[in-house]
């Protein structure tokens, strides 16, 4: 179960597969990539998010599944890759040991910390590669891309799109910068679903309170659209997004990956997902907070009165969970819905 929150309102989503109707439990993976980019009053991209790239994220993927997709996506025939939006390279990380040999990475991010970050990354994972100058991190901005067209066998990208305010174009960037044959690759959320998963205390909440969540959940995520900050369910649009832009061999798939949670919540997964929540909670950090909560729930044409009710809900209830997994009687499935769309270039 799921983090969420650590703001000072102690309101917030979970981060990694765990979600919850409102409430800290809620959505981890609504948070799956939220903002890495978390505003702030001054408007800087505020790093100290990197509480998103904690251990949890190392749990993303079955091992398996990432072999299977390689298969079939054929990576041994690809000679290099692109991840844009890289972050510390988790994604890249996972899928460069399956292409070729001799492959060149290239990891773009706006972010120079992440870079800086993601290339010690590198050099303890594949030592060879990087001596070898087949691995490099470049700063550059999706929306245009200082990479020549026609270039890379594979460009990909994880929990990026949602952050844009024309996801449109940084696909089309992908696209522009990929050979003819090409593979474009895209794994992103279906967040609002995401919110909206049932666990343990589920049937302790009324109707009413659960419909409300919804609509509360709709709101932030409309109004986040309507901010130009993304859309967290993004992963629903892809595959017509991959359409309109011509691409051939089009395949959707589904990450295989759930955070289960449940008594005595032990191991170094369920620890993972329950570690940032003690994190968040004493250091004032975590995928959002409040004045970003409500700043986007007013711009989905919520109004004040229900966002205090609201919150004061999700508090409630965020208690609630706390206590029942005190009382070892807390667990979910922890299932999120993550799209993984590829394309060929025509
Ligand atoms: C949620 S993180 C995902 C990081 C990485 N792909 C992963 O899965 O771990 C989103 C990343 O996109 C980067 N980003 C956001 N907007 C970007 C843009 N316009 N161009 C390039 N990178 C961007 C952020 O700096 C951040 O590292």
């Amino acid at each position: 179960m799921p983090q969420i929150g650590g703001n000072k309102e102690r309101i917030g989503g979970c981060a990694t597969g765990c979600h919850r109707n409102g409430g800290y439990f809620s959505g981890i993976s609504a948070l799956e990539g939220q903002p890495m980019e978390k505003a702030t009053e001054t408007g800087r991209h505020d790093l100290r998010s990197s509480a998103w790239f904690r251990d949890q994220r190392d749990f993303w993927w079955n091992d398996d599944f990432i072999a299977l997709l390689a298969e079939r996506w054929r990576l041994d025939e690809a000679h290099s890759l692109a991840d844009i939006g890289c972050g510390l390279g988790h994604w890249a990380r996972l899928l460069f040991p399956f292409l070729g040999p001799d492959a060149r990475l290239t990891g773009v991010d706006r972010e120079v910390t992440w870079l800086a970050r993601a290339r010690e990354v590198f050099l303890d994972a594949y030592p060879a590669a990087v001596a070898a100058g087949r691995v490099e991190f470049d700063q550059g901005d999706v929306n245009s891309l200082a990479l020549p067209a026609d270039t890379f066998d594979v460009v990909t990208c994880q929990t990026l799109l949602m952050h844009l305010d024309k996801p449109e174009r940084g696909l089309a960037e992908m696209f522009r910068i990929a050979k003819s044959g090409g593979l474009v690759v895209c794994v992103e959320p279906s967040n609002l679903f995401n919110m909206m998963s049932f666990d343990s205390c589920t049937s302790e909440q009324s109707t009413e309170d659960l419909v409300r969540n919804f609509e509360f959940w709709l709101r932030f995520q409309r109004g986040r659209i309507a901010l130009g900050k993304g859309d967290i369910s993004i992963g629903e649009r892809l595959p017509g997004m991959f359409a309109e832009i011509g691409s051939t061999d089009i395949n959707v798939y589904l990450r295989d990956k759930a955070f289960p949670v449940y008594p005595p919540y032990s191991g170094p997964e369920q620890e993972a997902t329950l570690e940032p929540i003690k994190a968040w909670e004493s250091s004032d950090t975590g995928p959002w907070n409040y004045a970003q909560l409500a700043r986007y729930f007013l711009a989905g044409e919520g109004t004040a009165p229900m966002l205090e009710s609201q919150l004061a809900a999700m508090r409630a209830e965020g208690e609630r969970q706390f206590n029942a997994v005190s009382e070892k009687r807390y667990s979910c499935g922890g299932g999120a819905v993550v799209y993984i769309v590829s394309g060929r270039k025509p």
